[in-house]
Parts: structure tokens; sequence; C-alpha cells
């Protein structure tokens, strides 16, 4: 099984980075191939809009570091997408990825839904400063449900709360749940 993971965090130090490592690592253990991408060393440009990838059969036409990835996600059974909550939505970073998949992954509602590239495994990671997920809580559940829409098989939802108040890799109990959720995720490679 492959996995791979991408950091919308700018920060590949950060709390976003540590979280989607602790799955992808434990993953490994359990005998996954993973890779990790880090938003902050790629130049991804957004989406332009030009149906280039519709009209070329063969993917996205922008010439950047996203096509690393798209060639990366096809060979993968599952992606671990990590964001920090930035004004109550996923960063910037996150937003221009999951539009650039487009070119990849187009869902049902599409005139170019193709079936073999819908149900790729998904688990979501977001940090938030705010030690009170609540706030957020419909935003994340939005969230969930548009990866749905967008043809992903969402595995899990993992929502780090408090980093300003300390790193979040100082939390025992979450590192537990980001591992436990990695190893689930590796150990199912067939369902
Ligand atoms: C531009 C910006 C906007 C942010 N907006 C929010 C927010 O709306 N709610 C929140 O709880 N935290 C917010 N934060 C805090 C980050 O979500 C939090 O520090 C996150 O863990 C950073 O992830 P990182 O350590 O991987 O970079 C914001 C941080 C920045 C830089």
């Amino acid at each position: 099984m492959k996995i791979i993971g991408f950091n919308a965090s700018p920060r590949k130090s950060g709390n976003t980075a540590w979280a989607i490592s602790q799955i992808l690592e434990s993953a490994a253990e359990t005998g996954a191939e993973i890779q990790i991408f880090h938003s902050g060393e790629l130049t991804i440009s957004p989406c332009k809009g030009c149906l280039g990838c519709a009209k070329s059969g063969d993917g996205c036409v922008v010439a950047d570091d996203m096509r690393e990835i798209y060639a990366a996600l096809k060979q993968a059974d599952a992606l671990v997408l990590g964001s920090p909550l930035y004004m109550a939505q996923m960063s910037g970073q996150a937003k221009v990825f999951t539009d650039r998949l487009f070119a990849q992954i187009t869902p049902r509602f599409s005139p170019r839904f193709k079936e073999e590239n819908a149900g790729k495994k998904l688990i979501l990671v977001f940090t938030q400063g705010n030690p009170d997920q609540s706030k957020f809580q419909a935003y994340y559940d939005y969230t969930k449900n548009m990866f749905r829409l967008l043809e992903f098989d969402v595995r899990d939802m993992i929502i780090v709360t408090g980093t300003r108040g300390g790193q979040a890799s100082d939390n025992a109990d979450l590192r537990f749940a980001l591992r436990e959720s990695g190893q689930k995720l590796a150990s199912r490679a067939s369902d």
C-alpha cells in the first residue's frame, strides 16, 4: 500500500507536519510505503481554469511541482491531507492543492467523471490554535462532506486543537490517536 502526505502548512516543522508524520510513520511500521510533500518547499500555482487537462486528456498542463504529486498520487492508495486552520478554513495552500486535484480526480457531478479515479482513501488532519474545536465544527463537517462529494473515501478526520498553547507533539493521547489512524489505514489495504 502506498500513502502520500501533503502538508498544507508553510511550516515544514510545525504542528501539521508533525501530525501527518505520526500517521505516516505508523503506517510505514505497518508495512505501507510512504512519501510526504511539504507545500512550503514546493511551487504549486492555483488552477488556471484553462481545462487543458480535459483537452489534453493527459492531466494538468501547468508545469510546476504538482507534476511530482500527480505521479505519486496515481500510484497511491491513500492521501493524508493536513492543513492548519487559517481564518476558520483550510489554508490557501490546501485549497490550491485541492483545486489542482481536478486534473486527476473529478467528481461524479462532472461530465469528466472517471470511476477508476474515484475512491482514493483520505485522512484529513486539521490543526488549530484555538483550544475549542466546536467553534469550527461546522466547517470541519462541511469539509469532510465536500471531500466525499469529490469521491474520496474519507477514513478519518483528526482535529488537533490548542496549538497556540504549545506544541502538539507534547500531547501523548493525540500522538496515540494519530498513530492508530495510520496503522488502521495501512492494515486495511484491501478494504
Ligand atoms: C494566517 C493564520 C490564520 C489562523 N487562523 C486561525 C483560526 O481561524 N482559528 C484557529 O484556531 N487558529 C488559527 N490560526 C492558528 C493555526 O491554525 C495554528 O497555529 C496551526 O496549528 C498552525 O499549524 P502549523 O504549526 O503546522 O503551521 C491561524 C494562524 C495563521 C498563521
